[in-house]
Order: C-alpha cells, then structure tokens, then sequence
C-alpha cells in the first residue's frame, strides 16, 4: 500500500514537473519586440492630442471593446472617437457624451460608407463564436464584416488600423477559428494601410457576462495559473486593451507589425496609469 502511495507520488510530481516545464515553456515563447518608448507616456500622448486625431472602434459593445474604449477615453488622446456597431449603446457616465455612434446593418455595409469616412485611425474588437454563429456565420463576422469595414475605412482615409487578432491566427491552419484569423488579418495587409498592427492574445481573462461555459471553465483554471505564468496561456483583458492605445503612441519598424502574447501583456502592463 505505501508502496504503491510512493508510486503515485512520484508520477505526480513527474506530471507537475512536465505541465510546469511546458508552461515555461509557452511562457518564453514569443519574441517580445516592443518598439521602445523614447518618450515618456505623458509627452506621446500630449503629441498625439495636438495632432487632433479621429479614430473610430468596432466592437465597442464587447468585452475588449468596452474596456478600449474607457482606456482610450481616459487617455483623451484623440478629439473625436466614433462607435460603429450594429445596435446604439447607451452609457450612464459623462465621460462618455461625446462619443458619435454610427449604427449600421453590417450585411449592407457599403450603403454606410459615410461612417467610415474621416477617421485617422481604427480599432476593430468585432467577432464571434461558431457556437453562438455557426461557421457560416463566424466566418461573415470575423472575416467579412472585418474585411469590409477595413476596406470602407481605408478608402474614407483612414491610415492606421489596429486589429485584434488571435493566437496562432494562421491563414493556412486546420483549424476554422485559426485560419478564418489568419485570412482576414492577410486580406487586411493586402489593403495597405500606411500602418497596420495585428494584436494576437491567447485567452481573454475576463468576467463575461454572457455565459460561456466553456470558456468559464478555462479561465477559472487559466486565472490560478496566471499568478505563476502570466503570459503563457492568458492575458488580462485590460492589458490588451491598454496596449492597444499605448502601441498607437508609439512608431512601428514595420507597416505591418504583429505583437503576440506576451509583447501585448509587457506593452500593456508597462504603460499602467
Ligand atoms: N475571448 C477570448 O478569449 C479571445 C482570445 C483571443 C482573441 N479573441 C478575439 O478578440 C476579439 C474580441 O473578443 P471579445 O471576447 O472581447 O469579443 P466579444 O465580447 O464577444 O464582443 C464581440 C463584439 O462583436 C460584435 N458582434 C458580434 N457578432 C456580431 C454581428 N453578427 N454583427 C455585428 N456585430 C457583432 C458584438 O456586438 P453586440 O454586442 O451587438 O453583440 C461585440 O461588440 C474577437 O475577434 C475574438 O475572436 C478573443
């Protein structure tokens, strides 16, 4: 019997050691190349407002979205912020009156070309699940409206776009979520913005409202970890919606630049108010 007690021990340390190693592992993964912040936070962000910039957000009624757009109201960096989204939002805060809303049916999105004129720069939280849309309608969402909204923008001037993307996005992936990621952030490239920033976080750690079980499961799990790995399979939500508005401050090497995981949560945990 204690024998057999001893056994067990052993394989489960041999199991601890082998998940931790893999976490380790995962946590060390990503290059983090973050463009390096010359200036203080304070100065880029002054520098920005006095450019009197437009930008507009999709999503904004979403878990990233709602928390960019507090971010991006907080940090007052630009003069105008438009929502366009496909239901009117109402917010109790007076932080939030003067936002412009732009209600649009996202199937006719070319008979809306106007609200997407006249913006410098957009953020896009848009998506959806194939549980909640089916396939077909997963794809319309995260490629096609996505698609659709960036090309309507980049035609009505606008020159820098900022997707939220997802882990191992990759156009040629087996996987539907992974390669309908992949797709759209390549369909996006290909419209040439002046500059174009793909944000590829793992799982959101968020308290969604919606119910979600799975995703539930994972994040209770996910959150315990997070103390001990805190990039390797999680990322708060605020730091990728803090990176988000920190990376528009900062000048890219590239026209395209992809920030993973962990160069999210270091650029959005770096820039705490
Ligand atoms: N959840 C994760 O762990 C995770 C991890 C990595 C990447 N991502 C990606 O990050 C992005 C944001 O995720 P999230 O969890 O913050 O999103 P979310 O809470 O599910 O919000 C999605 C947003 O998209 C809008 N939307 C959904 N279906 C729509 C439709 N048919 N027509 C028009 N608008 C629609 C929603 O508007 P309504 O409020 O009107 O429905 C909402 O504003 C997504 O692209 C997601 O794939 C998520």
């Amino acid at each position: 019997m204690r024998g057999a007690l001893g056994t067990a021990a052993r394989l489960l340390a041999v199991v601890f050691v082998a998940i931790a190693a893999v976490l380790h592992y995962l946590e060390n993964l990503d290059p983090v190349t973050i463009p390096s912040m010359a200036e203080d936070v304070k100065t880029l962000e002054e520098n920005l407002r006095l450019q009197n910039r437009s930008c507009f957000l999709l999503g904004a009624s979403g878990e990233t979205g709602k928390v960019l757009l507090q971010e991006l109201l907080e940090r007052n960096i630009f003069s105008k912020i438009t929502l366009i989204g496909r239901r009117k939002l109402t917010f109790e805060d007076k932080a939030y009156e003067n936002l412009v809303q732009e209600v649009v049916d996202f199937e006719k999105l070319d008979e809306y070309a106007a609200a997407f004129q006249g913006h410098d720069v957009g953020y896009c939280c848009l998506g959806t699940t194939k549980a909640k849309a089916g396939t077909e309608g997963f794809i319309r969402v995260d490629h096609d409206y996505v698609l659709k909204s960036a090309e309507l923008a980049k035609a009505g001037g606008c020159t820098q776009f900022h997707l939220e993307s997802s882990k191992g996005a990759d156009k040629n992936s087996s996987f539907l979520y992974l390669r309908v990621k992949g797709q759209v952030e390549a369909d996006i490239e290909a419209l040439g913005f002046d500059r174009y920033s793909i944000y590829r976080p793992v799982v959101l750690l968020v308290d969604r409202q919606e119910s979600r079980p799975s995703e539930w499961m994972a994040r209770k799990f996910l959150g315990t970890l997070s103390s001990v790995f805190p990039t390797a399979m999680s990322i708060p939500i605020q730091a990728v919606a803090k990176a988000m508005v920190s990376n528009t401050l900062l000048q890219p090497e590239k026209q395209t630049e992809i920030l993973e995981n962990k160069a999210i949560y270091t650029l959005g945990s770096s820039t705490h108010k």
